[in-house]
């Protein structure tokens, strides 16, 4: 199976699903942020790593546009969302539908939107962590497809509750993409999501 991962910064998501030597193709990684570590992570492992700079378009449409043609020239079966972080628009949502995967620093429906460690912690949650889903127009309401819960401790800053969530992250993200390249994953008709037993 063939993807494309789209991503905006650091790239550690993209990281853990290289590391996690799926039994899929990685066939670009696209960054709206020419500047973004994460295309050197896929340069030093030979993979097509292209900035698609944002600023460089008039409209969110002319971007969405640019980036259809792009992604499609590596007719990808699943579009990975790794920590993009530009809202993308509904023709472009509309385009992907049932294989445009993102995962959300939250568990889902809390915290849809930024800032959502600091949210949580202002909220005073005890179990924090995040969210697979397919995207959908509505921003972080998508078809849930895997969660992974963390403790929120006492302690807890922003960043320290960050980092334990990330790592969580990186533990589901590979496998929720290797259960769809499996076949795995079921769109039910209530729009909600079941893994298949794979025995
Ligand atoms: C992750 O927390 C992701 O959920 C969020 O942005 C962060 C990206 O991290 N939306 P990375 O670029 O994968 O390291």
């Amino acid at each position: 199976m063939k993807l494309v991962v789209l991503i905006s910064g650091r790239g550690s998501n993209l990281q853990a699903i290289l590391d996690a030597q799926l039994p899929v193709e990685i066939a670009a990684v696209i960054s709206n942020r020419p500047d973004a570590a994460g295309l050197d992570l896929a340069r030093a492992r030979g993979i097509p790593a292209l900035p698609l700079d944002h600023k460089q378009y008039a409209s969110r449409e002319a971007f969405d546009n640019a980036l259809i043609e792009v992604i499609d020239r590596y007719q990808p079966e699943l579009v990975v969302l790794a920590g993009y972080l530009r809202i993308l628009g509904d023709s472009f949502v509309m385009h992907y539908a049932g294989r445009l995967m993102n995962i959300h620093p939250s568990l889902l429906p809390s915290f849809p939107g930024l800032d959502t460690h600091a949210r949580a912690l202002a909220e005073g949650v005890k179990i924090h962590g995040c969210t697979v889903h397919f995207v959908t127009p509505m921003l972080d309401h998508g078809p849930i497809i895997v969660q992974a819960a963390v403790a929120v401790h006492s302690n807890d800053t922003a960043a320290t509750l960050a980092a334990r969530v990330l790592a969580a992250e990186h533990r589901v993200y590979p496998k929720a993409i290797a259960w769809f390249a499996q076949g795995r994953l079921l769109l039910l008709d209530n729009g909600q999501v079941n893994l298949r037993d794979d025995s």
